[in-house]
């Protein structure tokens, strides 16, 4: 099969490089890619606004399954131009992303179909907002409806702290994405990512993660993309798993098939396991980032396949084949993230920690200038160790970050260090 790979980070390098060893792989294309993908795959210059383009590169070079990492391009409607083109496509329709593109249908979908999130109420003037807010009372989440590039939720701890995040949000902070804000009851409990593969009629469960969003050790500081993560969750056993396939992911994907938005793709569940059992604190329409380079590693199975079954709708019910060992994933940013990561420094070492069993180095945000290589984004590098425990995973994790040489880096020294549960 040739395959047409789109995104640029971490998640798309650990992506292609599950790709890359398929069997039924003959050629890899990424769109744009990194320095990292570059070497599984040809990479090309796409505009993927423009969804002629990508369909006229598809045909020209025979693709036969493209598979989209980042939301954006789902929330635009490229799925669906591709599909209309007989390019079969990894990743969700318009209609269905829409349960990551906005919070507000994710909430509804959720009331109509009996699934398990935190009680809310929706708002599109900001007095009513905050007289709501001060009925309930705080803690209260505060979330702009649509896209706001992981920055467009406050849990507020003080009523003068959500009535700041109204304000904020109304004022335009966040584009369209506030104008629409809702208020939610603040979950209690421990979270986890869970994924599951969707056909457009039936799902099944992938794996569950731990993301660690906060840039300091001990979740302080500012929230990020992500910082680390690890795979499986303790406490997300099968039971767990079952539960949540059958109160969450089977009745929402069936919900969609009702409503004529079949889903087709990854479907991420942000999930609270609370004392009454696990609630939902937000859908994803992707793989997770970094989430993806802890699972993907796990999956016994030919990724290719899968993507390709669930594009055509004939997804085998039977359990995907996970190892039962464990994987941490660590996140190298730019000195400075989130607010203002210092770009351009040099990344030195890579191949030292590459060399290491059991290690898996991605490119979230690197790019070659000559021979350097140098960092160019927030989170610039993800390091993936692999064993049979986690402690296990965590020291084959950390000995490759401390092979890296780059100074200008920084990361968190406690991923998959502190597992409550
Ligand atoms: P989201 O962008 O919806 O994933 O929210 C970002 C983060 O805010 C989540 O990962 C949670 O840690 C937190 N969060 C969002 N909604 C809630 C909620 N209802 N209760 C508690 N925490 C929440
Ligand atoms: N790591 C969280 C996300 O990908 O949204």
């Amino acid at each position: 099969m040739n395959v047409l790979l789109l995104g640029s980070g971490g998640r798309e390098h650990a992506l292609a490089i599950a790709l890359h060893k398929s069997p039924l792989l003959n050629r890899l294309f990424a769109a744009p890619g990194n320095p990292g993908i570059e070497k599984l795959a040809e990479l090309v210059q796409l505009p993927l606004e423009d969804h002629q383009a990508v369909v006229a590169f598809c045909r020209t070079q025979a693709i036969d399954l493209v598979v989209i990492g980042p939301e954006a391009p789902l929330v635009d409607g490229l799925a669906d131009t591709l599909v209309s083109a007989r390019i079969a496509v990894f990743g969700p329709s318009e209609d269905a992303a829409l349960l990551e593109g906005s919070k507000a249908f994710a909430k509804k979908i959720c009331a109509d179909f009996g699934i398990p999130t935190a009680a809310y109420a929706q708002f599109r003037d900001a007095d009513q907002a905050k007289t709501y807010a001060r009925k309930k009372g705080a803690p209260i989440v505060v979330k702009a409806d649509g896209l706001a590039a992981g920055k467009g939720v406050i849990v507020a701890e003080t009523l003068a702290e959500a009535e700041a995040a109204i304000d904020a949000m109304f004022s335009g902070q966040f584009g369209s994405a506030g104008a629409t804000v809702l208020l939610e009851e603040k979950l209690i409990g421990e979270e986890v990512s869970f994924f599951a593969l969707c056909d457009g009629r039936k799902a099944v469960a992938l794996a569950s993660a731990r993301d660690h969003k906060r840039v300091g050790d001990g979740d302080t500081g500012p929230n990020t993309g992500g910082m680390g993560a690890f795979s499986p969750v303790p406490g997300m056993d099968a039971a767990m798993g079952e539960r949540v396939m059958a109160e969450i992911v089977r009745p929402l994907i069936a919900g969609m098939t009702e409503l004529g938005r079949p889903y087709v793709g990854v479907l991420f569940a942000g999930l609270m396991i609370t004392a009454q059992g696990p609630k939902v604190i937000e859908f994803n329409v992707r793989f997770g980032d970094p989430e993806a380079q802890a699972i993907l590693p796990r999956l016994d199975q030919d990724l290719l396949l899968l993507l390709k079954l669930s594009a055509e709708g004939n997804l085998p019910s039977a359990p995907l084949y996970l190892s039962d060992r464990s994987t941490v994933t660590i996140t190298l940013a730019a000195k400075g993230y989130p607010d203002a990561p210092q770009t351009g420094s040099e990344i030195r070492g890579l191949g030292a920690a590459e060399a290491m069993a059991g290690v898996t180095v991605t490119h979230a945000g690197t790019r070659r200038e000559g021979k350097k290589l140098v960092a160019s984004g927030g989170r610039v590098l993800n390091v993936t160790g692999i064993g049979a425990t986690l402690g296990e995973a965590r020291k084959r994790a950390y000995a490759a970050v401390d092979k890296i040489d780059w100074p200008e880096g920084f990361c968190r020294r406690d991923i998959g260090a502190v597992v409550r549960k």
